[in-house]
């Protein structure tokens, strides 16, 4: 019943192999005729995650008393060391959790900081970063301030340096996000790397790069880190995992478990008590389908796809790409864009309604355009049907 997790492929795989990805294709599920470009928003599951969910609460109601026994045990001593080495961390320092937001508020409220104590984050954080962070300024009486990211992103440099100038003498935090919702990339090791050369903490959302790109948090270099594997990964809704640092480990505090208590390693930033076993033990099988086809491979079949869909994209008249053609500052998922004059956000509806094309508004920044998510199932003639869409719908708009 228990999926036993495979090692990860490491030979590559030819990104536009027709064959090989029309069977990975196969594995899903979704509904004839449609077209799933809205990945970022929330991960569509592959049918061996789907059956052992299933499996997983049928279990949960024939022998309660063994299946919650054995599902701790697959847990423990299967999925948490699979899931630490394929994010290249410890098992101790992985608590698993319900999403991202869950791990935000842990990072928000579990940091030891002082009234007037300072956090930096950026203007592109999302509202599950931004929401705790400001509970915490008002009762609290820490100083969160925004450092304002110009969108479309100028560069790497320059992220960087706008943070390292906001640094002053209270910053005890930098917070930024791993790939914001709109798909920009941040240096992400250079930031953590900055954090450290001036005595601060890191804390990343990584909720849009895990799956999508081969994170390893030990050449991160972030105290702490925070993920929804419900989305790039493909696991199912309602999962995700903080990960402590050991360095971070004495100096944050469990909300949830004193640090005297016997619940040892990063398993006392856990949410106590009873949780849906089945949903997190289908984490192994979701991290085995990954391993299958390999990290390395997904990353570059999704680059090869968004690669294709942005060079499609700027043949539409009228159209303004957001998303940066260089991989340095572009996610391999995700792309942004709209249209001068044109309050494009509004198209998510007819998108979905008049053509099956699942995509989503990006409404942020000053932009009302859209957001198309690519992930390894999506194919080049779906693409096709996007950008032949989108061409109709500005031509209505007279472009
Ligand atoms: C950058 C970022 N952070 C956090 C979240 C919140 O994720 P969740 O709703 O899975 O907790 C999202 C969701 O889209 C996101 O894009």
């Amino acid at each position: 019943m228990f999926t036993a997790i495979s090692d990860p492929q490491t030979q590559p795989i030819d990104p536009g192999d027709q064959a090989y990805w029309s069977q990975v294709r196969s594995q899903f599920m979704l509904e004839p005729g449609h077209a799933y470009l809205n990945n970022a928003a929330l991960g569509m599951p592959p049918k061996p995650v789907r059956d052992a969910v299933a499996a997983g609460f049928r279990l949960m109601s024939e022998n309660p008393s063994k299946a919650k026994r054995d599902f701790h045990d697959y847990i423990e001593s299967e999925l948490r060391p699979a899931m630490a080495a394929f994010l290249g961390a410890e098992t101790g320092e992985i608590a698993l959790a319900r999403n991202a937001t869950e791990g935000l508020y842990h990072i928000v409220n579990g940091l030891d900081l002082a009234p007037g104590d300072g956090v930096l984050m950026t203007t592109q954080e999302h509202p599950s970063a931004v929401r705790p962070w400001k509970v915490r300024a008002e009762r609290y009486g820490i100083e969160v301030r925004e450092v304002h990211i110009p969108s479309p992103l100028v560069g790497a440099d320059d992220i960087l340096e706008r943070i390292a100038k906001a640094i002053d003498g209270r910053t005890k935090v930098l917070f930024f996000c791993h790939v914001t919702r709109g798909g920009y990339l941040y240096p992400v090791k250079r930031l953590c790397a900055l954090a450290r050369e001036n005595g601060l903490i890191s804390a990343v959302d990584g909720a849009q790069a895990v799956g999508m790109l081969d994170v390893d948090l030990a050449e991160v270099g972030s105290d702490l880190y925070t993920n929804s594997l419900h989305k790039w990964f493909l696991g199912p809704a309602g999962t995700g995992f903080l990960h402590v640092s050991r360095a971070m480990q004495p100096s944050f505090s469990s909300l949830y478990t004193s640090a005297a208590d016997s619940v040892g390693d990063a398993l006392r930033y856990e949410i106590q008590g009873t949780y849906d076993l089945p949903v997190r033990a289908a984490l192994g099988t979701a991290l085995d389908f990954l391993n299958r086809i390999g990290i390395g491979n997904i990353e570059r079949r999704l680059r090869m796809l968004s690669d294709y869909l942005r060079k499609a994209l700027l043949e539409v008249p009228g159209l303004r790409l957001l998303t940066s053609l260089s991989h340095d500052i572009s996610s391999p998922g995700s792309t942004i864009f709209e249209f001068e004059g044109i309050d494009a956000a509004r198209w998510r509806g007819p998108m979905e309604e008049e053509a099956k094309l699942h995509v989503d508004d990006h409404d942020r920044d000053g932009h009302r355009g859209l957001r198309v998510s690519t992930h390894y199932y999506n194919t080049t003639d779906e693409i096709d049907r996007c950008v032949d869409k989108l061409k109709e719908l500005a031509r209505r708009e007279g472009r």
